[in-house]
This record gives structure tokens, C-alpha cells and sequence, in this order.
């Protein structure tokens, strides 16, 4: 394990925030035994990562599974959290469960196409401009000095998450060996009622018309910001988790040059995978 600064420490090439995983844990997860019923959502941060989290617990709900916890942090906790993890063993199926990991870090067992794991990805111009607002308001990370100095870190990957780019690709790389839905931010913006019946195919939830309706209600921004069970406004001390939610901010932010040198380096980094980008 490698300290970066007082916020971030480096673990088999990936960045931490300090406080939130720990080495131990992590290799603790080579042995963690897999359900052919669990859940995993893996994202990059900032990618919509609550969002899907209210989607999926209000399919799970709507469809008969009961979880005995309040809040969606603790109805579908983090894999590599270090706060409140005795139970995951023990929990009831379905278990749920949120991830910022590599695929190298997860347990083994996924490799197997036994659990299910749904992977959002968000266009990185938009992304970059969610994470530079999150780390002024979150005690975790480091108040940037400026959006074009975040910029810079987040494009060399020195942010928690590590590289925007290695974390897409690695994860595209795994489609073949592991059962994952791939969907996108932008997605659920354009059409949230056709990612919500994407995500209930995926998990096998048959939900009726009325009842794919009301999720999609629950999982709007308007009421997801008014709904403390779901949007993590306690976990801050300032700010909010539910900030613009919406695509094409990142035209506030960034210079022509900057948005230039983005389109460059995915097309230098993750050319090959063929994903198309919604940016406005
Ligand atoms: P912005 O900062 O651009 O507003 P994560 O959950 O991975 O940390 O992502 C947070 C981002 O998702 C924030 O983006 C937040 O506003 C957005 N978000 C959360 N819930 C949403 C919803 N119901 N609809 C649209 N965007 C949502």
C-alpha cells in the first residue's frame, strides 16, 4: 500500500480514498463467497451510481424481496466499504451490492456467471465535472484548486477511481466472462422507463406495467432529492449528492482545448471498444 497525500492511498495500482477501503478488505474479497442470487452494481464514481442503486432496491421491493435496513447504503452497501460489513455473509437473499472496483478486485466467484453485475458508465466530460463538485463538499477527498488542475489529475488517473479510461476498459474487457449489463447514464436520462425494463429483464424481476412505472417514479431526480432513505444527503456534512443531473454540463466547464484533448484520448485509449457517447 502506497499513502498518495492525507486523502488517497494506492493499492495494486488502484486509488482509494483513505477511510474507505483498506488493503485488508480488499484481499479479504478473493475469499468472499458468491450467491448465484447476488447483485453487483459497478461504476466509476460520479457515473449515476445512486441513482441505479434506487433503481434496483425499488425492483427488488416492488418485486417481493424484503431488506431489513432503512437507506439504500445500507439495503445495498458498498463491497469494499470498511464500515458495517459483518453482515454481508449472513445477509438474506437477494443480496445487493454497490462497487467502485476493477474487475481484478472482485471476488472470484463472479468469474463463474453466477451473480449478476450491472455496469454504468457516464460520458467522462460530464463525470469529471460531478467528481470536481463532490470533492469540495466531501470530507474524504481534497478541494480542488481549480477545475482545470482536477482536470489534469483526473485525466492521469491520480483520483480516487484511478483512470476514468482504465476503468471502462477493463471492465468492456470482462463482458464475455461475467454476466453484466452494460448500460449508461445517458440511457437512463433518454429514456429512463426503457432502462428500468432493461434492468428488471436482467434480474428476472417481472414487474407489471404500473408497478415499472412506479419505480421509474421513485427514481426520479425530483424525488430522489426529496427521499433522505435514497440520496445520501446525511452522509455529507455540506452539499448534496443530487447536484444538476443532467447531461452536457461539462459545457460550463470546459475550454474547447480541453474538451479536444478529452475526444483524443478516448479515442487513443478506448477507440477499439466502439462506445458511443451521449454528450448533450
Ligand atoms: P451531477 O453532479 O452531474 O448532478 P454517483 O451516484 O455515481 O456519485 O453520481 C452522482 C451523479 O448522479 C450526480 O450528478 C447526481 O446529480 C446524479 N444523479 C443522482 N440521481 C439522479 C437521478 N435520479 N437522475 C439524474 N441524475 C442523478
Amino acid at each position: 500500500m502506497e499513502t498518495i497525500n492525507d486523502y488517497l492511498f494506492k493499492y495494486k495500482n488502484y486509488i482509494f480514498s483513505i477511510g474507505f477501503a483498506s488493503p485488508e478488505i480488499l484481499d479479504s474479497l478473493q475469499s468472499f463467497e458468491i450467491r448465484e442470487s447476488d447483485v453487483f452494481l459497478a461504476t466509476y464514481p460520479k457515473s449515476g451510481t445512486i441513482w441505479t442503486q434506487q433503481i434496483i432496491i425499488s425492483i427488488c421491493e416492488s418485486a417481493g424481496d424484503l431488506f431489513e435496513y432503512q437507506n439504500n447504503h445500507e439495503k445495498m452497501p458498498w463491497l469494499e466499504h470498511r464500515e458495517n460489513r459483518e453482515d454481508y455473509p449472513v445477509r438474506p437473499s437477494p443480496r445487493l451490492f454497490t462497487t467502485h472496483l476493477r474487475p481484478a478486485f472482485m471476488p472470484p466467484g463472479v468469474k463463474d456467471k453466477k451473480a449478476k453485475i450491472i455496469y454504468v458508465t457516464r460520458n467522462p466530460k460530464d463525470a469529471v465535472v460531478s467528481a470536481f463538485h463532490f470533492s469540495q463538499i466531501c470530507d474524504r477527498l481534497e478541494t480542488p484548486k481549480s477545475f482545470e488542475h482536477y482536470l489534469e489529475n483526473y485525466l492521469e488517473g491520480n483520483v480516487s477511481g484511478s483512470s476514468w479510461f482504465d476503468h471502462i476498459r477493463r471492465w468492456h474487457s470482462v463482458g464475455d466472462q461475467y454476466n453484466i449489463l452494460f448500460l449508461s447514464y445517458e440511457d437512463m436520462i433518454g429514456d429512463l422507463k426503457t432502462a428500468v425494463t432493461k434492468i428488471c429483464t436482467f434480474l428476472g424481476k417481472n414487474l407489471s406495467e404500473e408497478d415499472v412505472e412506479k419505480v421509474v417514479e421513485k427514481s426520479t431526480f425530483k424525488n430522489m432529492k426529496e427521499d433522505p432513505k435514497a440520496n445520501y444527503k446525511n452522509s455529507l456534512k455540506k452539499g448534496d449528492f443530487m447536484r444538476k443531473g443532467q447531461i452536457s454540463d461539462w459545457k460550463n466547464y470546459f475550454t474547447v482545448a480541453q474538451s479536444e484533448r478529452v475526444d483524443r484520448l478516448l479515442q487513443e485509449r478506448i477507440g477499439d471498444l466502439s462506445l458511443k457517447f451521449v454528450w448533450e
